[in-house]
């Protein structure tokens, strides 16, 4: 079966303007490390109530237009009476359900205290199973580190080049693949440290995406922004993350690319935001839609609200969370 029309739709809805995407896929570790936090217990039925809590929040469809979950969340369903389950719900609010198919990160070999990301073994059935399930797209997660002496070209080769197979995969299977290398912003290094590792990443993947045969115009890009890492004593502003992202976007990705949607990475909500709204101020004539695909930065105020049991007023927090980022992808905050 050809895909490609429906890759190309299904890419350009995720990055409708007005629209983003909500990534609610925290693996079953590290859903538990946030509740825990909060002295919230984990269990299958705590994680469910509060995807439920999320998706069903009225009014999300103005502002969203895919989720992407994690295995477990993709086979529950809704909590309320007639339990549908939670593809078939997403679906007839007209938003695109997706699904993480990368299996986490593992050192890599030959490296020192480098990762790669693991999942290509089997993946073909596991994309076709998810498409069957109502999946339209996944997502599949890269980490490079910066520190001294890294990233070294060993990983950042071996993350591009399993990017691309997962990618070619995907749209094999009908799947649209979200694109994610992420450049981490734990460390001490200047913004301009960050603009050359990801530059050059970048760089490498799209190498890798064609030399692969993906069909650029049905994947979406998801980068990390360029920015001051966490600890380091010189922050950029928000009009220099805007203006340095926008350049090295500019420069290494192509204009087939429909659409590219931020990962947050550590940033506060509040300031994840500010950055996209102030690219788009900036970025008129850009030949794709910047906007978000952000998971902390959408659901902080919701989770901390929740705990485990204000579910309305959770509702609400991320609500206006998802608005104000919608607001974002016009400039117009
Ligand atoms: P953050 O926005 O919390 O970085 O999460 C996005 C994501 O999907 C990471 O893979």
């Amino acid at each position: 079966m050809n895909y490609t029309e429906e890759l190309i739709i299904n890419a350009q809805k995720m990055v409708t303007k007005g629209k983003g995407i909500l990534a609610a896929d925290e693996s079953n570790p590290t859903c538990t490390k946030r509740f825990e936090a909060l002295g919230i217990s984990s269990s299958p039925e705590s994680r469910n109530e509060y995807r439920d809590l999320l998706f069903s929040t009225e009014g999300i469809e103005q502002y969203i237009s895919g989720v992407i979950m994690f295995d477990e969340t993709f086979r529950q369903s809704t909590t309320c009476d007639d339990e549908i389950p939670f593809t078939k719900y997403l679906q007839n609010l007209d938003i695109l359900p997706g699904i993480k198919v990368d299996k986490g990160v593992k050192q890599l070999a030959g490296f020192n205290n480098e990762v790669v990301t693991e999942g290509l073994d089997s993946l073909r059935d596991r994309l076709q199973e998810y498409y069957s399930l109502g999946a339209r797209f996944a997502k599949w997660r890269a980490v490079i580190k910066i520190d001294e002496g890294m990233p070294s070209n060993g990983s950042i080769m071996a993350n591009a080049h399993s990017l691309a197979r997962y990618a070619a995969l995907c749209q094999e299977s009908g799947l649209v693949p979200i694109v994610e290398p992420e450049v981490l912003m734990e460390g001490k290094h200047s913004i301009d440290r960050c603009y050359t590792v990801t530059a050059k990443t970048l760089g490498v993947v799209f190498e890798q995406l064609k030399t692969q045969n993906v069909n650029l115009k049905g994947m979406v890009l998801k980068p990390n922004m360029v920015i001051s890492a966490l600890a380091c004593n010189d922050q950029a502003d928000i009009d220099k993350v805007a203006k340095l992202t926008i350049k090295c976007l500019k420069e290494n990705v192509p204009e087939e690319v429909p659409g590219i949607a931020f990962l947050s990475g550590g940033q506060s909500s509040d300031i994840a935001t500010e950055h996209l709204n102030r690219m788009n101020q900036l970025s008129v004539e850009l030949p794709w839609n910047l906007t978000f695909s952000y998971g902390r930065a959408l659901q902080k105020d919701a989770l901390n609200t929740w705990k485990g049991k204000n579910r309305k007023e959770a509702q609400k927090a991320f609500l206006d969370r998802a608005n104000n980022n919608s607001l974002a992808t016009w400039g117009k905050i």
